[in-house]
């Protein structure tokens, strides 16, 4: 450990994971602890939340002493405090934001708030660094699908979002439906492993307008008629081949579009980030999708894909770097979306 260089801490509490980070200015990162909530909120099918707001609660001093106690760090080395400050639920941003800002007040150190998108973005950079300009990134996860254009550092223009359903919310509503398990998205990836993704056959959605957004309410729809007409269920024979297809067609719907954004965009990089980037078929398809038109690409290691509070204190580094001066605010406020 080298406490002469820079460190912050940072606190991610967006949704339903606890976590928090010591992250050094030359953007190693000594601790990133995260502790999940899935258990919780698993036997209702989807985040409950007001149980995850009260977990956050309890759950906020020891995941920040454990962060430290990795780090092998105190306190009183953190040169700043930054916390996500939305978008996420309202309650559970809050109880991160409120304790950021308490030791910040207390230590006297500036507190910046952080864009949890953003942030699932900066994740990307951990890794790679050395990614080229312009990029286009697509962030999926559980609460949100948007395709952002970067043509510098920290220069984000929306593209496209979605107009209805996130990806990942998708992708868990239709576990729920047939009771395989929360959260769907990795329940999905496994039992749809084997599977046949040409046995059910799913109409991708299309904007009559061309524009870059997503839909995914349409494809939940058909999966849902499908289910019902070929009496799909949790012990039936059908269920792997039903899955594979339902998630390929998720896969295709996300990367049809990034595909012809890359058209006009004619970026030099690609990175796909977000919970869903774990996702192994979506990862090997947007792989082949960048490799196959030239494009350097980035997908974070899977830690590093669902929320954590790495990503924050990184892109914390970044806005750093980038200002002359930081202001110690302490009337940040959070915001859902
Ligand atoms: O980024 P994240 O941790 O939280 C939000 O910001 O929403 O993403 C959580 C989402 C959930 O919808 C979950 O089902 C999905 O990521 N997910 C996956 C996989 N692992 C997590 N989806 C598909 N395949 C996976 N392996
Ligand atoms: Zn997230």
């Amino acid at each position: 450990m080298c406490p002469r260089l820079s460190c912050l801490l940072a606190i991610e509490t967006s949704c339903d994971e606890t976590s928090a980070a010591v992250v050094r200015d030359d953007l190693s990162i000594l601790s990133n602890v995260v502790l999940s909530q899935d258990e919780i909120h698993a036997p209702y099918g989807g985040v409950v939340p007001e149980l995850a707001s009260r977990q956050h609660l309890r759950a906020i001093v020891p995941v920040v002493r454990e962060s430290l106690a990795a780090a092998g760090l105190p306190l009183e080395a953190m040169d700043y405090f930054a916390v996500t400050q939305g978008p996420g639920l309202i309650g559970s941003l809050l109880v991160g934001l409120c304790f950021a800002k308490g030791l910040a007040y207390y230590h006297r150190k500036p507190v910046l708030g952080i864009d949890h998108v953003q942030a699932h973005i900066e994740s990307a950079f951990l890794e790679r660094p050395d990614l080229e300009f312009p990029m286009l990134a697509l962030v999926v996860s559980g609460g949100h699908t948007s395709l952002f254009v970067l043509r510098k550092k920290l220069a984000y223009r929306l593209l496209g979002k979605t107009r209805d359903d996130a990806a990942g919310e998708c992708l868990d509503k239709i576990a729920k439906f047939l009771e395989l398990g929360y959260p769907g998205g990795p329940v999905i990836q496994k039992l749809g492993a084997a599977g046949d993704t040409a046995r059910f056959a799913f109409g991708l959605p299309r904007m009559s307008d061309r524009s870059f957004d997503f839909s995914f309410s349409g494809l939940k729809t058909a999966a849902l008629r499908i289910i019902r007409s070929e009496k799909i269920s949790k012990d039936g024979p059908h269920l792997a081949d039903f899955l594979a297809s339902f998630e390929n067609a998720v896969v295709r719907s996300l990367l049809k579009n990034l595909g012809r954004a890359a058209e006009v965009v004619e970026p030099k990089s690609l990175i796909l980030c977000g919970g869903v980037a774990r996702n192994k078929r979506l990862r090997a398809e947007f792989e082949r999708l960048a490799a196959g038109k030239g494009f350097g690409f980035a997908i974070p290691s899977p830690k590093l894909c669902t929320d954590n509070a790495a990503m924050v204190g990184a892109l914390a580094w970044t806005i750093v770097k980038s200002r002359k001066r930081i202001p110690s605010t302490l009337d940040l406020d959070a915001y859902p979306r």
